[in-house]
């Protein structure tokens, strides 16, 4: 499935916005200030109910409207699905709407299973130097869309680690139904736990795939560090940190706390890395994440890379354009310069099956979009 049709209105410096998307590349260029990664911002909305670059979505509405509404088509480029729609909508008031195929929702899960989309931006270096939770939810994101289960064990740990917190937080414990709660965190935590080590697991071969087709060969491993000390039983553990857990409030072991270690010659990659190098690496990670979820589930995702030329070379920019060409994504990339983006991507690919992909070009000016015959 891939976006055909996008109209946004209300959204930034975008009042009023109908789009038809190409199902292969779709670059957008324009000065500064002009509505690019506001385009972007609009199609990660629809596939999370949220924005990449605010928490608040009250600053998203554009200053002279009372609501902003992004309404997006599905299409299946192989014709054998029905078209789907895809809406959200915000009031200034808060109130939010989601709608999948006319019905709405009420969870964003609903949309980001309907639309997933992979997101590369400047923020996505934090992936590499950012705090253990934006590896976390790297991820998540995986094990979500591939594993069914995962989003409703997922629920039942924050309701458990809720739980618990709350308990510590309560002044003098009651030992016994901290045990049932003890006994349920244990039993989630090494389920979530083996989800992304087995995720992991799967997904290392793919990465060394895009890695090796990126030119790198800088001898990447990944290692998943679970939250806790893996020779003793969580159990244990848990008991033998109370004191530490009591006096922070907080549970300090879990999988809430588990991070994923990336490293180049035993070295931390974030402590070694040029910028360039970095964003490639975070590339070949976000890139890997697509080609396992297309590989084991048969969906693709829709990738929205925002100023994608910046801090890649020339030859990078190719790589990258023809690992997603033979990904056969919808692919929407801005940046400020035509020239810059159109180098890496050719005005058509044939795909596996002799299906076309025409590439798409459009020009943004002050919160208006033309495309470019
Ligand atoms: N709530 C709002 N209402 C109206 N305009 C807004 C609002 N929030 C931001 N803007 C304006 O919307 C425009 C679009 O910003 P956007 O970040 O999409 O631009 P861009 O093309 O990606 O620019 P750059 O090349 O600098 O990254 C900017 O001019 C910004 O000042
Ligand atoms: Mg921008």
């Amino acid at each position: 499935m891939y976006l055909q049709r996008l109209a946004i209105t209300g959204l930034r410096n975008l009042q009023g916005v109908e789009i038809s998307l190409g199902s292969g590349a779709n670059l957008f260029y324009g000065a500064n200030g002009s509505g690019k990664t506001s385009i972007l911002e609009a199609v990660y909305l629809l596939s999370r109910g949220r924005s990449f670059r605010t928490r608040s979505l009250r600053s998203v509405i554009n200053h002279q409207r009372r609501d902003c509404t992004c309404f997006g088509s599905l299409e299946d480029d192989q014709g054998l699905k029905p078209a789907l729609g895809i809406g959200v909508s915000r009031g200034q008031d808060g109130e939010f709407v989601f709608k999948v195929g006319g019905e709405q929702v009420r969870s964003a899960a609903q949309l980001a299973e309907t639309l997933p989309v992979q997101l590369l931006n400047s923020d996505s270096f934090q992936l590499l130097e950012g705090s253990p939770s934006h590896r976390r939810s790297f991820l998540d994101w995986g094990v979500f869309h591939v594993e069914h289960g995962y989003r409703h064990l997922w629920s039942r740990f924050q309701r458990c680690l809720k739980h618990r917190n709350s308990l510590l937080r309560h002044g003098r414990i009651d030992a016994l139904q901290l045990a049932v709660w003890d006994r349920e965190f244990v039993q989630i935590s090494e389920q979530i736990s083996e989800f992304r080590r087995q995720y992991l697991a799967s997904f290392k071969p793919f990465f060394e795939d895009v890695c090796r087709r990126l030119g790198i060969n800088l001898g990447y491993t990944l290692s998943y560090m679970p939250g806790w000390d893996q020779d003793s039983p969580l159990e244990d553990l848990l008991r033998a940190g109370l004191e530490r857990d009591l006096k922070s409030g907080h549970s300090l072991t879990g999988p809430h706390r588990a991070d994923l270690k990336i490293q180049v010659g035993g070295r931390m990659a974030s402590e070694v890395l040029s910028r360039g190098q970095t964003k490639i690496l975070i590339t070949a990670l976000k890139i890997a994440q697509g080609y396992l979820l297309r590989s084991s589930t048969g969906v693709q995702c829709v990738y929205l890379l925002d100023d994608l030329p910046a801090e890649l070379d020339q030859r990078h920019r190719q790589l990258v354009g023809k690992l997603l060409q033979e990904l056969e994504v919808q692919v929407l990339i801005t940046g400020v310069d035509a020239d810059d983006l159109q180098f890496a991507w050719p005005s058509s690919a044939v795909m596996g099956d002799g299906r076309e992909k025409v590439l798409k070009v459009f020009h943004v000016e002050q919160g208006c979009i033309q495309a470019i015959e």
